[in-house]
């Protein structure tokens, strides 16, 4: 019954690994899916986590029961003031709900699902480019996807002005995905005062604002820096969606460890919207994982723990911004021709290079070097020694 079905293609992030596992090459680089490695090219797991999972361990009164269909109550609190600040409004007056989800992609999937359920508007505007997986997870979900004018491929920067006239042309109480911080894929992000001015525009119309902060603590190392357009957008009264993701600050990809916040106008509301979202969870996945948040609430409700955690996020984060520094000092030495500034201004994970499909593919194909089609590379998966080999890369293909 399933032999009328096509091969689908790979995942167009995901499937670089599968090609990078593929290639027997000894000097092979994945710079594809966006996940940290050290200097030795080796995944990390954060000395935090070690010691919480310890903790875990050792705790003989801990049982595996099913969690709630919200999730880990206590993780659900952390969550929301790790990224609302302590100090919230809406934290304050209880006028926010929490649910633990399946990583960032979970998060996204449950608020989508709600919104296309219970929202007056069901058109949801997205970056231009963005993230792979957020045009499928919300047409999935039931609401129709548009694009908002976001890069300038002429300076690899910010089209604010194209972003301004689109979101303005938006039909009012549109929903729009905002990148908290660390744009995935270009690294361009607006400037605290070009927030202020989408914030400005977006109430003004009623438009829907669903934060997707994948990065907290990537982009300049600390998490109330990256945390700030959300904290605006709260601190106005008005509501807004935030979908949480511990796989890159915390390292814990494989635990699928994440958080839904819906921030209400009142308590009674947020009471009825987590009522209504666990209809939304219940039938999909019933309830989410205990490990990863139970991993998480450790580490977020010690201070000495968290404080340590704050200093290895700090060390990825800059460790990242070194690789930036060296692959650009490594392109002008060899004088590759043009302007490649934007690798050092760029922020986060990762640099959108510029390079066409086709230089990508000829990188991959001589260098063995494996990136996504439209030339973002994971800065992540770099290190000083595979730098000059990426460099060198870049030099013959944008020379030859
Ligand atoms: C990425 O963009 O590489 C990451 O967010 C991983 C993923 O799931 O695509």
């Amino acid at each position: 019954v399933f032999s009328h079905l096509v091969q689908a293609p790979e995942d167009p992030i995901l499937g670089v690994t599968v090609a990078y596992n593929k290639d027997p090459s000894p000097v092979k680089l994945n710079l594809g899916v966006g996940a940290y490695r050290t200097e030795e090219g080796k995944p990390l797991v954060l000395n935090v986590v070690r010691k919480a999972e310890q903790q875990l361990i050792n705790d003989r009164t801990r049982i595996k029961e099913y969690l709630p269909i919200v999730g880990l109550v206590e993780f659900n609190k952390l969550s929301a003031k790790l990224i609302l600040g302590a100090d919230s409004p809406a934290i304050r007056e209880n006028r926010i709900t929490t649910v633990e989800c399946l990583s960032g992609t979970g998060s996204l999937r449950v608020g989508g699902e709600f919104l296309a359920k219970h929202y007056h508007q069901k058109t949801i505007y997205i970056t231009q480019p963005t993230w792979g997986n957020h045009p499928k997870i919300f047409t999935l979900a039931g609401l129709t996807v548009k694009t908002y004018r976001y890069y300038d491929p002429a300076t690899r920067g910010l089209n604010f002005q194209g972003l301004l006239e689109d979101l303005g042309a938006a039909a009012p109480g549109s929903i729009v995905l905002l990148h908290a911080c660390a744009h995935n894929p270009t690294g361009v992000d607006p400037t605290i005062q070009q927030w202020e001015q989408i914030r400005k525009l977006m109430r003004s119309k009623g438009l829907m604002p669903f934060f997707d902060s994948a990065y907290q603590g990537f982009a300049s190392g600390s998490l109330d820096t990256d945390a700030k357009p959300i904290r605006m957008f709260v601190a106005d009264g008005g509501e807004c969606l935030v979908a949480q993701s511990y796989a890159k600050n915390m390292g814990l990809y494989g635990e699928r460890v994440g958080a839904l916040s819906i921030v209400c106008k009142s308590a009674d509301v947020a009471g009825r919207v987590e009522s209504q979202l666990k209809l939304v969870i219940r039938p999909m996945y019933s309830s989410p994982p205990i490990h990863g948040a139970s991993i998480v609430a450790v580490i977020l409700r010690d201070k000495n723990l968290f404080n340590e955690w704050t200093l290895e996020l700090k060390a990825m984060a800059d460790r990242i911004i070194s690789m930036r520094k060296q692959l650009f000092e490594a392109l002008r030495t060899r004088g590759t021709p043009g302007d490649w500034s934007h690798i050092i201004k760029q922020i986060g994970m990762f640099t959108f290079t510029g390079l066409n499909p086709a230089q990508v593919s000829f990188m991959t194909k001589e260098y063995h070097i494996y990136m996504t089609s439209d030339g973002r590379i994971s800065m992540a998966g770099l290190s000083s020694k595979t730098v000059p080999h990426l460099a060198d890369a870049i030099h013959a293909v944008v020379t030859k």
